[in-house]
């Protein structure tokens, strides 16, 4: 039975929880210090199911964006929700293979895929993966190449670029007539032209993506009628096709709210998709911050706090920075941030800051119990784009995971300590 607690809340002695289980309980059953990601792998199964609903009757499949969250525990999670994935490299694709997902629900994205990344999606199974998502006219070629050597017939989908922006930030805008993905509508005859002329193609499907932290529906309505007149067209040609692929980037609330749900996106999309006669198309998307995000956080030490004896500015100095989670510094995203343990101490404006050496690691300010600081923070929202984005930079261990579920961890992925860093930088096996 899934867990109905709130993903995040706070008890009555005030301290933050997951899944109805105080954080700090949570981390001392881990046995792993801070800085921590802990995830609620019954939220991310709830909303994996939340999205299905939304989608309805109808063939469809969730392939999960593997970017986002790329932890086997939260991966095995959504494929026995019976989600699928969307990788992006050659690794990811070998490693949702290695937790046992089958090649016929994986779909293959990214605008410069090597030969040998597509050849591992051409030899998956006894037919490859459900489709590589060509992205270009000359990778269309290439793909070509590689399975007419394989004497394979390659399943491709072609990703258009709708040329449709959205009001994100222009580091996650994908869809615009500037971004580097998908084929521009304008080049799409040459591209079918060059499908048709390659017997080991079998073109499969229309997909796009035009981009992330979508908060409303209708950019990516836009998006998904020019897909299915493609689509339609394509078909009027006499050239049958088995799916619609609309993307992913549903928003989350970071704290300013999200109007549409996932499964609002699911539902529109599943309407126009009836309206545009294409009911006979499997519909997929490609979610991956949905999913994932809200069930995760970073939580983090305070190391110190340090007051400007002159000029009063307040910093709250925190053992998490801009290696751990580097979307503040990137994207300058906002994550609610708050004490682990809020005992209604004295609060005041704080900048909360990393260790690392950069202006950039940088979380912005946030109101915080200040006298005394708190032992310990939560960084909100941190399931999607946290860990999968983490470096080691400053000689920084990676920061451990821990998997819930019931309430209880069923998992932790501890990481080494400052030793495995220095031995990489020495050259030294692993
Ligand atoms: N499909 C494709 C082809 C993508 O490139 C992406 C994300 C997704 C699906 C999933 O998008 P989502 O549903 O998660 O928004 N690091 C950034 C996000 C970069 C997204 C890149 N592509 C962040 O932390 O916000």
């Amino acid at each position: 039975m899934l867990n109905t607690q709130p993903m995040f809340a706070r008890n009555q002695l005030g301290v933050a929880t997951l899944g109805g289980t105080p954080l700090d309980a949570l981390l001392a059953a881990a046995g792993c210090g801070t800085p921590a990601y802990l995830y609620d792998l019954d939220g991310v199964r709830a909303a994996a199911s939340a999205l299905g609903a939304g989608l309805g009757d109808g063939p469809s499949l969730i392939a999960f964006a593997a970017k986002a969250n790329s932890a086997a525990p939260v991966l095995r999670a959504l494929f026995a929700e019976g989600c699928g994935a969307d990788v992006v490299s050659g690794a990811e694709l070998a490693l949702v293979l290695k937790v046992g997902l089958s090649p016929d629900k994986i779909v293959f994205s990214g605008v410069a895929k090597r030969d040998d990344e597509i050849d591992r999606a051409l030899y998956a199974g006894s037919s490859g993966i459900y489709a590589v998502q060509a992205e270009s006219i000359e990778e269309i070629a290439r793909i070509a190449a590689r399975a007419a050597s394989a004497g394979r017939r390659a399943r491709v989908s072609l990703r258009v670029n709708p040329g449709i922006a959205i009001d994100t930030h222009a580091h996650v805008a994908t869809g615009h007539d500037e971004a580097k993905f998908g084929i521009a509508r304008g080049d799409l005859s040459e591209a079918f032209a060059a499908v048709d002329a390659h017997p080991s193609i079998a073109l499969v499907g229309i997909s796009s993506h035009i981009g992330s932290t979508q908060t409303s529906t209708a950019p990516y309505e836009a998006a998904a009628r020019v897909l299915f007149d493609i689509a339609r067209a394509r078909e009027a040609s006499g050239a049958p096709l088995e799916f619609v692929d609309a993307g992913g980037g549903f928003g989350i609330d970071y704290g300013d709210g999200c109007p549409a749900s996932p499964a609002d996106f699911g539902r529109s999309l599943r309407s126009l998709q009836r309206e545009s006669g294409a009911s006979h198309l499997r519909l997929v998307v490609e979610p991956g911050r949905a999913l994932v995000g809200p069930y995760g956080v970073l939580v983090a030490s305070v190391i110190q706090p340090k007051v400007s004896r002159s000029s009063g500015r307040r910093w709250l100095m925190i053992d998490a920075g801009m290696n751990d989670i580097i979307r503040p510094a990137l994207y300058q995203a906002r994550h609610r941030i708050e004490p682990l343990c809020d005992d209604g101490a004295a609060r005041a404006v704080v900048r909360v800051v990393g260790p690392i050496c950069e202006s950039s690691d940088d979380f912005g300010t946030y109101e915080l119990p200040a006298d005394p600081a708190p032992a310990q923070v939560v960084i909100r929202d941190s399931g999607a784009y946290g860990f999968t984005m983490a470096s080691n930079y400053n000689g920084r261990p990676l920061p451990a995971e821990v998997f819930v579920s019931g309430g209880r961890v069923v998992e932790v992925f501890a990481r080494g300590g400052p030793d495995t860093w220095i031995a990489s930088r020495l050259g030294q096996p692993r």
